[in-house]
């Protein structure tokens, strides 16, 4: 029996959520027979836009279509934070449709630096960010999109709060985004032009992922949480492990977890590079849609279990869960009883510790030990479950006399989680053990932390965390901060020794009047007794329709927001006249291409964040970095030669070595570019998802067929394409060649080269960029 399944014996009818997805479900069916398929598959081939065209294109018949199909999807819905959400909408904006294709949210979360504490902190953020905030508002606005403004909560809690519902498919421009695959959704994390390939009703491709089962049995008991569990996966799998895999939870193990433990192991699936994770529904799912008020969600997905399609056999009913016997790509077993807490980090997530070894790995290792900090909440762990679980064990450490030795802060992950665990009584047990509790957004987890303690930049200190990521510098801009993962118990237990080595399932304290003290084992509630309160409803504005009088913000005279004008097409014949602006040496990543740090205040202004164009490049020709030279000698930096360049509409190449455009997928690396100019990028290999942003915004990405032809181009040499055209109005079949004149000598020389460009990507670059494309044929 599926879970929740009992109120439905007779079913005539299906909720209008899952009538599209039954339709598309008993096409699956149809086209693969009696196949066995995981869970991830059954949603997401029930999400294709042709389901006959990609399951068949490129595979066995329909066999081995992991890995190899190329799917076009059709997601559900778009959920955007607020730094990438400026980029997203401008480009939408650029479009000029009257709304977006399918529902969208923004949350105002990432911009709020935590400091003081939730009320101070709030309000200096609405202060320094309103412009963006109020650009987010009116698009929202005029577009008909759910508005969370800030301290409204974090996106993934958010989402997994108010829209995550079994079998539904998302994208989200943020990495965490796969948190929502804990209520059986797949939700994928992507960069903004993605997003707005989705928000324009174009089919969102994805390579059919392979999937990675996880097998869990036995039940987590004392110390380990599910935490624990991602923790412990990411050091078996490391960072890339899970690269172009899904990871699908299954056996009896996964029936003992809460609805947000499984949300947790998902949101952490971003740390071991997976595609996004999942969880079949199970009772405790029913029982947290109910929690949330969501009751209609589980009748809902009950009546959908229970109806059949096209014949009677157990495949015509879509069950959240995998088919008996469908078959994974690779199978990893965990016992759930034999898990202990993990510390993970610092400075990598995948360095995974048992807490049984920590000790001594910290004085192996020589890492600090005096704890400054521990941190618990964030969108990976704020549970009802981890938070009362914390507020157990701080309890029996208040009765003790005990107060944290180490600063102690606490992030809510909502308004929601925020005000129920008011009302119950834990947010006021947190505060009067000395807790900051800071307002419901990203904060420290995203580098917004003014810590109050006196460490400055360039000390060595650690802190503990309950978030997800741990990179050099994430938390508070220190390099030399040590950032350890754990679970909000351990965290907080250790935040009361203020030391790294203290094991609190083993160590004990000593307590004011001299006595021993060991913690408890915790305990929590799954969720709250009575449903969860919403809290002060100020911060949402939901569900409106488009206003189309509604103006969009934006002041001529921002530095943080500007309009985007469309790119010019691609001219009717071969390019030519190109210039080389540099030629760089060694790694190219997309941090090189587009810096983050200080320059993200100007993700929603394209002019001024190109002013960071390639500026951490090395010259090959001169070692120097981030400098060019211009046609008559003179120095100047590399994004400064590129304004000059493209005053002058002198068009632009770059050429490079190899894995191009390597690092996070940020599309600033490929529009900025673009935008001052660049016409073609010649590298000796790209890395692949770059290679394909740079083909959506109209940049077409070359490699040099014969890897020793990097040596013979130079800055300032001339480039025209030979056969690039012709290729491009083949849909991507055909030879090209680079003719190159030398600078000062003008010896003329061809150069072959390769591509990968799909009759889609061929339509992109012909039109300018993939927007200007998708917008003409838009089905909104
Ligand atoms: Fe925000 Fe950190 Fe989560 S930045 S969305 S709390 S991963």
């Amino acid at each position: 029996q599926a879970a929740g399944s009992r109120q439905y014996s007779n079913i005539t009818s299906l909720p209008p959520t899952y009538e599209k997805l039954h339709s598309k479900y008993t096409e699956v069916r149809r086209v693969l027979g009696a196949q066995r398929l995981t869970l991830a598959e059954k949603i997401l081939y029930s999400h294709l836009d042709n389901v006959e065209e990609s399951l068949l294109n490129n595979t066995n018949n329909g066999r081995d279509i992991r890995g190899k199909a190329n799917l076009k999807l059709k997601p559900d819905r778009v959920n955007m934070q607020d730094a990438s959400a400026q980029m997203a909408l401008l480009q939408f904006m650029s479009c000029n449709l009257p709304q977006t294709a399918i529902p969208a949210s923004i949350h105002c979360d990432h911009l709020i630096v935590g400091s003081k504490g939730a009320d101070d902190d709030l309000q200096a953020g609405i202060q320094t960010n309103h412009e963006v905030f109020d650009f987010l508002e009116s698009a929202a606005k005029k577009y008909g999109l759910d508005f969370w403004a800030p301290g409204a909560g974090i996106i993934h809690q958010t989402v997994l709060e108010n829209y995550a519902i079994p079998g539904l498919m998302m994208l989200g421009t943020d990495s965490h985004s796969p948190n929502a695959g804990g209520l059986s959704t797949i939700t994928i994390g992507v960069g903004g032009a993605d997003a707005v390939e989705a928000l324009v009703g174009a089919p969102w491709e994805l390579k059919a992922p392979k999937v990675l089962g996880v097998r869990l049995t036995g039940k987590l008991s004392n110390w380990a949480s599910p935490k624990d569990l991602i923790l412990h996966l990411a050091g078996l799998l490391t960072v890339r492990g899970g690269t172009g895999y899904i990871v699908e939870y299954l056996g009896p193990g996964v029936e003992t977890l809460s609805c947000t433990g499984m949300a947790t192991i998902c949101n952490m699936g971003a740390e071991i590079g997976a595609t996004t994770s999942i969880f079949p529904y199970t009772e405790a799912s029913a029982r947290y849609l109910e929690a949330t008020r969501r009751e209609q969600a589980v009748k809902n997905a009950a009546a959908f279990q229970n109806f059949p399609g096209a014949g009677a056999s157990e495949d015509a009913y879509f069950r959240f869960k995998a088919d008996e016997g469908a078959q994974y790509d690779e199978l990893i077993e965990i016992d759930l009883s034999k898990l202990e807490p993990h510390i993970n980090g610092p400075h990598t997530p995948d360095l995974s510790t048992p807490l049984s070894q920590f000790k001594s790995t910290v004085q192996e290792q020589k890492w600090p030990e005096k704890l400054s900090a521990g941190l618990i909440g964030s969108c990976t762990n704020s549970s009802y479950e981890d938070m009362t679980r914390v507020e157990s064990i701080v309890r029996a450490a208040e009765e003790a006399g005990l107060k944290p030795k180490a600063d102690f802060y606490v992030t809510p992950g909502s308004e929601q989680i925020r005000a129920t665990l008011e009302r119950d009584g834990t947010l006021q047990t947190f505060e009067k053990a000395g807790g900051i509790v800071l307002s419901n957004a990203c904060g420290p987890c995203i580098g917004q932390w003014k810590r109050q303690d006196g460490v400055e930049k360039g000390t060595v200190n650690a802190i503990l965390t309950s978030y997800n990521r741990n990179f050099r510098g994430r938390n508070d801009g220190n390099l030399d901060t040590m950032n350890f993962l754990a679970s909000p118990e351990i965290v907080t237990a250790m935040a009361y020794a203020g030391s790294t080595t203290f094991n609190p399932v083993t160590d004990s304290l000593t307590t004011p009047d001299g006595k021993e003290f060991k913690f408890p084992a915790p305990h929590g509630l799954e969720g709250p007794k009575t449903p969860f309160d919403i809290g002060k409803d100020v911060f949402k504005v939901a569900s409106q329709p488009p206003n189309p009088n509604e103006k969009v913000a934006i002041s001529p005279t921002s530095e943080r927001l500007a309009l985007l004008e469309p790119f010019e097409p691609f001219p009717n014949s071969d390019l030519s006249g190109l210039k080389v602006l540099v030629k760089v040496s060694g790694k190219c990543t997309t941090d090189t291409i587009s810096a983050a740090g200080p320059w993200l205040k100007y993700k929603g202004h394209l002019p001024n964040i190109s002013a960071n164009t390639l500026n951490t490049a090395v010259n090959a020709e001169t070692d120097e970095v981030n400098v060019a030279y211009d046609l008559d000698g003179s120095k100047h930096t590399i994004p400064e030669l590129a304004k000059l360049w493209k005053e002058r509409n002198q068009p632009w190449l770059v050429v490079a070595e190899h894995n191009y455009g390597e690092g996070s997928a940020r599309e600033h690396a490929a529009l900025q570019p673009r935008y001052l100019g660049a016409r073609i990028i010649v590298c000796k290999s790209f890395a692949r998802i770059h290679e394909t942003n740079l083909k959506k915004q109209g940049v077409v990405p070359l490699t040099l067929a014969n890897e020793q032809d990097y040596d013979k181009i130079a800055a300032g040499d001339e480039v025209a394409t030979v056969g690039l055209y012709d290729m491009l109005q083949n849909g991507g079949q055909g030879e090209v060649q680079l003719k190159v004149t030398k600078k000062g000598t003008g010896e003329e020389f061809l150069v072959p080269v390769k591509h990968q460009v799909s009759k889609d990507q061929a339509g992109f670059i012909l039109a300018g960029s993939a927007l200007n494309l998708l917008s003409k044929s838009a089905s909104v």
